[in-house]
This record gives structure tokens, C-alpha cells and sequence, in this order.
């Protein structure tokens, strides 16, 4: 299968198991595990907008850092630009914060309901270049059904 037609299925799978009835924790718990059983990166998940800073989520992968303040790091810089940030190597983005020393590639999505971003979905890949625009707009996609 390829990795459009991969999305495609993350896509309908994540329609049928987004709850409206229940908090963004649950839904973000289980959408990182569907991200992550459909492209098993090393690291999917969520950090959630508290005050001026991000806490860590829902995920899946190594234990992460639990904080990262507005504009800092790849995460950071995603709630303050309010736009997806693609990095091919993250060794030459200024600020990444290093959860893992085994992230190579990262791609960030913004979160955002009624113009503010309330949480950002984080992807880590061991590989340098992995992510591409087909991440960018499959992923922005998803995280609007939340
Ligand atoms: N690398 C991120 C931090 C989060 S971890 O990758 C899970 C950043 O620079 O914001």
C-alpha cells in the first residue's frame, strides 16, 4: 500500500473513533496510537497548550520532555507561527529540543479550533527528510476532526 493510500485509511479510521462526546485527551490518546499503528515513526503524539506553555499529551514512543515554552523548540515555534513546520534535520533547527537522541526528522502540526491553537501533534522520525507536503496536508486534515 502506498503512503497515499495509507493516509486514506488513517483518515476514515480516525473518523469512525473520534468520540465528540468525551475531552481531547481521549481522542488524542487514541488517534496517536492510529497514527502510529498506520506509520510507526519513532515518536507520535501531543502536547497541549496550558497558559504559555506546552505539556505534554497522549503519545506514543520513548518517554519525552514535559514542557516546552511558546516559541521554543520545533513544537513551540508551530504555536506561535500557527502553521505545520516540516524539519528535514532537526540537528540544524535552531532550538529543537531533543526528547530523543535517536530523532533525526520531525514534522509539527498546529491544532487549532476557533483561531487559537489549543495543542500541537508532534511526529519524530529516526530518518533524516522523511516527512513531505502529503504529510503536511493528510496530517492537517486529520488533526481538523478533533
Ligand atoms: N523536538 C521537539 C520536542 C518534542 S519531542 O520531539 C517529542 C521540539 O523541538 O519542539
Amino acid at each position: 500500500m502506498d503512503t497515499k493510500d495509507k493516509y486514506l485509511n488513517l483518515l476514515s479510521a480516525s473518523k469512525a473513533l473520534i468520540d465528540k462526546s468525551v475531552d481531547d485527551v481521549a481522542n488524542m490518546a487514541n488517534l496517536s496510537k492510529l497514527i502510529a499503528e498506520h506509520f510507526p515513526h519513532h515518536w507520535v503524539g501531543f502536547y497541549r497548550v496550558s497558559g504559555e506553555t506546552l505539556i505534554l499529551g497522549p503519545f506514543q514512543g520513548p518517554i519525552a520532555c514535559t514542557s516546552i515554552p511558546f516559541g521554543k523548540g520545533v513544537c513551540g515555534k508551530t504555536w506561535e507561527t500557527q502553521t505545520t513546520q516540516i524539519v528535514d534535520d532537526v540537528h540544524k533547527f535552531p532550538g529543537h529540543i531533543a526528547c530523543s537522541a535517536l530523532s533525526n526528522s520531525e514534522i509539527v502540526i498546529p491544532c487549532i479550533r476557533d483561531k487559537n491553537v489549543f495543542a500541537v501533534l508532534d511526529i519524530d522520525s529516526t530518518d533524516f527528510g522523511t516527512f513531505s507536503q502529503l504529510d503536511k496536508e493528510y496530517l492537517e486534515e486529520l488533526i481538523s476532526y478533533l
